[in-house]
């Protein structure tokens, strides 16, 4: 099989580990079909699913019917989450037993509504979940800080896009994330913030890192570069929990990953329809907005302007996730000579991102118009393409596997040709680090 690489640089495929694919019960919004094509087009190579789904994942069962689902539609590799809360702590074993790749910890409400566990039931959910080895990821706000200030703005009449922010100030997660880390310091459980949206939480979490719990991080392109400008520009489009914030935590954010406090570039791809983002209701429930396909050149944008290297990029976007998680090196690198997952890319092509040619099924985002540089032209999972020149490769519909399977299957035959191997081996994110 020939492809044209010529002036192409290749990178190891994105890892996001935090997308909302809505399947089952939300198919309108997004299914495993679309959300992973999307992903392929964004170069991105492995999704984490989250369980805020119908049913929620909260047990064996509902667990093995989207692995049912996942199996048959997905386009690249992918891995399930399962809600941890007061009602699943004596899930866990089976809940790990059928494969997955971690927990979700919902500290603070949002769409989908999963209750959120007392910090009592947090404490002995991370007791059981400590000795699986299993990492929980938090979405971590605290529902009754943020509960009352709602309640004061309503009574004071705002209608406005900015009281969404409002009612959801950095001190909504940066208490959550200091709370969440005194738990897996007490009991050694791994966990992973989730969205974080402001310098402030950086405090508690260097300070956990520092202690020695084992934490990490991520944050999102519109954490990165969006602020509460853009609630005026685009309206409930950009409403996402958590908020995004005044433009004074931009740097605090960059600079934590540059330094490693924030371990990790995810999207939150969470996808509702036009009619759902554009309520007249400020505390409609539909928060968020597709992310998967414009992570890469959005943050590739920032190499063109020479804010970080591409290598820097690589470590936020797949060697980390990819560690983090127990997937490396079998993800997260190029290997020379193995079938690995790869994001080949023009890093010179400017170009505009346009919501109406997003592949989720949900084509509205605050990113429409947007000047990038930075373009993924093939991407290739397990040594098969799923994307090449732009265009879907036929046959890929349930070629992707859950990442729990990947791991159990024999160490792949390497199938390249010198000439392949000659450009993969001119790129080795190891070198950089
Ligand atoms: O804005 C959000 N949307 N934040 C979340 O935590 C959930 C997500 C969703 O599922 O729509
Ligand atoms: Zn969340
Ligand atoms: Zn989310």
């Amino acid at each position: 099989e020939t492809f044209d690489a010529t002036g192409l640089h290749i990178l190891p495929g994105a890892i996001d580990v935090h997308v909302h694919f809505r399947d089952p019960g939300y198919t309108h919004k997004e299914d495993f079909e679309s959300g992973t094509v999307s992903a392929a087009f964004g170069g991105v190579t492995t999704v984490f699913d989250m369980p805020n789904t119908i049913p929620t994942i909260a047990d064996a069962e509902s667990l093995k019917a989207k692995h049912v689902i996942a199996q048959s539609k997905a386009h690249v590799d992918y891995g399930l989450y399962a809600v941890i809360g007061d009602d699943t702590i004596d899930k866990v074993p089976e809940l790990v037993e059928a494969g997955i790749i971690g927990f979700k910890c919902y500290m603070g409400n949002t769409f989908g509504r999963i209750p959120s566990p007392s910090t009592g039931a947090m404490l002995e959910a991370f007791e059981v979940v400590a000795p699986t080895g299993k990492r929980i990821s938090l979405h971590a706000e605290t529902n009754s800080i943020m509960e009352r200030r709602q309640q004061r703005l309503t009574d004071a009449g705002r209608t406005d896009p900015l009281a969404h922010l409002a009612s959801r100030p950095a001190v909504v997660a940066v208490e959550a994330v200091a709370r969440a880390a005194i738990l897996a310091e007490w009991t050694g459980a791994r966990i992973h913030v989730l969205h974080i949206s402001s310098g402030a939480e950086l405090r508690p979490l260097a300070e956990a890192k520092a202690r020695g719990v084992d934490i990490t991080g991520e944050t999102c392109p519109h954490y990165l570069m969006l602020d509460e400008t853009d609630y005026l520009r685009c309206k409930g489009v950009v409403r996402v929990n958590p908020p995004v914030r005044e433009a004074t935590n931009h740097e605090p954010l960059w600079n934590g990953l540059l330094d490693g406090t924030i371990d990790m570039i995810a999207t939150d791809h969470a996808p509702h329809t036009p009619e759902e983002k554009t309520r007249a209701d400020i505390w409609a429930v539909d928060c968020g907005f597709p992310g998967v396909e414009s992570q890469m050149p959005l943050m590739l944008t920032e190499v063109a302007k020479g804010r970080y290297s591409v290598s820097d990029y690589v470590r936020w976007s797949a060697v980390n996730p990819a560690k983090v998680w127990g997937l490396y090196p079998r993800k997260g690198v190029i290997q020379a000579g193995s079938d690995a997952d790869f994001a080949f890319v023009d890093l010179g092509k400017t170009w505009t991102l346009k919501d109406e040619e997003l592949h989720s099924r949900s084509k509205i985002s605050p990113w429409d118009g947007r000047e990038v540089t930075g373009l993924p032209v093939h991407t290739m999972v397990r040594g098969r393409f799923v994307v090449k020149d732009r265009e879907l490769v036929a046959d890929t519909k349930g070629f992707g596997r859950s990442v729990h399977v990947i791991q159990e299957m024999p160490t792949p035959e390497p199938k390249h040709t010198d000439e392949t191997l000659a450009a993969v081996v001119a790129y080795r994110p190891e070198a950089a680090e």
